[in-house]
């Protein structure tokens, strides 16, 4: 049941406009949001309803996968669209909005659920928390959920005070923390492909992987979020949170029943098994950190990082980093997965590649040719797919070997328009499904983790690499892999001299 009152605080920022209410538009084009709702944006800006209507169709407009015109269909749309400005420090104005929620509440019978969404800087959840309680908000007939956007916390002693905080109000299983990437309809779609395909369980495991490689690169710089970015940097952005989730989806067991508590367990299970970084010095020969100086990015010459508006012209903070990491347990013993990712790096994808062992090197094949090995890529982002790569003889040749790909690409798909992670999640949200959200366990876990890494790196800053912006980060990220004889394989993209097996449908 997706009726609700959505209490949407952070109105006026950017993941409101550029995700939030196009997200909201979809549902209700695509009938998962019917007409009971209602949308409370929150902010301290004074805005009419109006001015906050017009807002949302602004972002619309510019972010949505739906066209949206002025008629009679947005006329209702926006109709369940108020606006409030409030000071989260005012136990009063909660009591006002209190009243507002009801009112509307009664407008669109909706039934007394309430989604609070915040969509506010982190040091303010445990402070809106308790105000939502004081102000009366949580005495409702319906359900009441908390849907919370990462960063949650610096590391793991600040996220356990933030979540202490939020606790004292919210019980775990009404708290939706946010990781986009789980909504990604690909990081969904690995554990079907794993668990929905008999040929997969049995090669997934140390027998037949050979090593496991995640990249999540991206071509921008650190834009307007320089104050955030400096203080968090490429370990706490992305490692944390959505490396080591998607590095999850690939490990974990398959779950006894697909309960959102029973994948969770499974997820949980994978980052108890991460062998952690006893000493400086191994996170130092485990890890690679880089940020990006100066370079070129499309013919354009690009600023370094510690140039960039609102960082410290001498700051130390890691925008590329790349870890060998390890699940100590029985399927995973002694396989590598090396993840990376970085900022301002040539190209926007997020790939996961499985590389297969090679068959044995006494099979009369292998003695004559080089063989490439088997690789499963798992493209999440921008093209959404998966292709398996293998070798086959060349048509007409006199047994020459050649690597070729099968290619399933889905957002190749003519008439296909995926929806957007931030629809998923909110639709799941609001039916409380928390499959796709992270719970406190896991996140715990990832900060035990990360922390090891980030204290290491925090002891000395040489180990810092600079690299040009515009190129695949420091050299060492190469290193990791060619230590082990691997090497990164190329993203987003065939080798060169490859036959594709085209199985789009057409
Ligand atoms: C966010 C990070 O969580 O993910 C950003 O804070 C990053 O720094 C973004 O740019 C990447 O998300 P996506 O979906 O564009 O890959």
């Amino acid at each position: 049941m997706t009726d609700a009152v959505i209490l949407l605080f952070g109105a006026t920022g950017d993941l409101a406009r550029r995700k939030l209410y196009p997200a909201i538009y979809s549902l209700y084009r695509e009938r998962k949001l019917g007409d009971r709702f209602a949308v409370i944006g929150l902010a301290r800006r004074p805005r009419t309803n109006e001015q906050f209507r017009e807002d949302v169709h602004d972002s619309i407009k510019e972010f949505a996968r739906y066209n949206v015109t002025k008629d009679e269909q947005w006329e209702s749309f926006a109709e369940h669209f108020e606006y409030m400005s409030l000071d989260t420090n005012n136990i009063d104005a909660f009591k006002e909005l209190g009243t507002m929620t009801n009112r509307l509440d009664t407008k669109f019978e909706v039934g007394g659920n309430r989604l609070f969404y915040l969509a506010l800087s982190p040091e303010l959840f445990g402070n809106v928390s308790n105000n939502l309680k004081e102000g009366g908000l949580l005495e409702t007939s319906g359900w009441a959920r908390l849907v919370i956007e990462k960063p949650f916390g610096y590391d793991l002693p600040s996220a356990e005070k933030l979540n202490a905080q939020i606790r004292k109000v919210f019980e775990e299983k009404d708290v939706y923390r946010i990781d986009h990437y789980l909504g990604k309809e690909m990081v969904q779609n690995i554990n079907v492909v794993r668990f929905a395909n008999a040929f997969f369980e049995p090669l997934w495991n140390n027998k037949y992987i050979a090593n496991i490689q995640i990249t999540l690169s991206e071509t921008v710089g650190v834009e307007d979020r320089g104050s955030y970015y400096d203080h968090s940097g490429a370990l706490r952005d992305m490692g944390q949170n959505h490396m080591l989730q998607t590095l999850a989806m690939i490990a974990m067991e398959p779950p006894s029943r697909l309960s959102p508590e029973d994948i969770r367990d499974e997820k949980v299970k994978v980052f108890r098994s991460l062998r952690g970084f006893q000493t400086a010095s191994e996170v130092r020969s485990n890890t690679v950190r880089g940020q990006y100086s100066s370079g070129t990015m499309k013919g354009n010459q690009v600023p370094g990082y510690r140039q960039e508006s609102s960082v410290n012209p001498e700051s130390t903070t890691e925008t590329f980093f790349a870890a060998r990491v390890f699940v100590d347990n029985f399927r995973w013993a002694g396989v590598p997965f090396y993840i990376r990712t970085g900022k301002r790096l040539p190209l926007k994808t997020t790939e996961v590649v499985v590389e297969f062992k090679n068959v044995p090197n006494n099979v009369y094949l292998s003695k004559k040719h080089k063989l490439e090995p088997n690789l499963l890529v798992f493209r999440v982002n921008p093209m959404e797919g998966i292709y398996f790569k293998m070798n086959a003889k060349q048509p007409g040749s006199e047994g020459t070997i050649l690597p070729i790909s099968m290619d399933f690409c889905q957002s190749c798909q003519i008439g296909l328009n995926t929806p957007e992670a931030y629809e998923r999640l909110l639709y799941d949200a609001a039916r409380g499904d928390s499959t796709y959200f992270t719970r406190w366990d896991e996140v715990a876990l990832a900060w035990k983790y990360v922390d090891k890494i980030a204290s290491a790196w925090a002891e000395r800053t040489d180990n810092l690499m600079l690299y040009p912006a515009g190129t695949w980060g420091p050299d060492q990220a190469q290193q990791l892999l060619s230590e082990d004889g691997f090497k990164w394989w190329p993203v987003n993209g065939q080798d060169e001299g490859e036959v594709a097996w085209e199985m789009n449908q057409k």
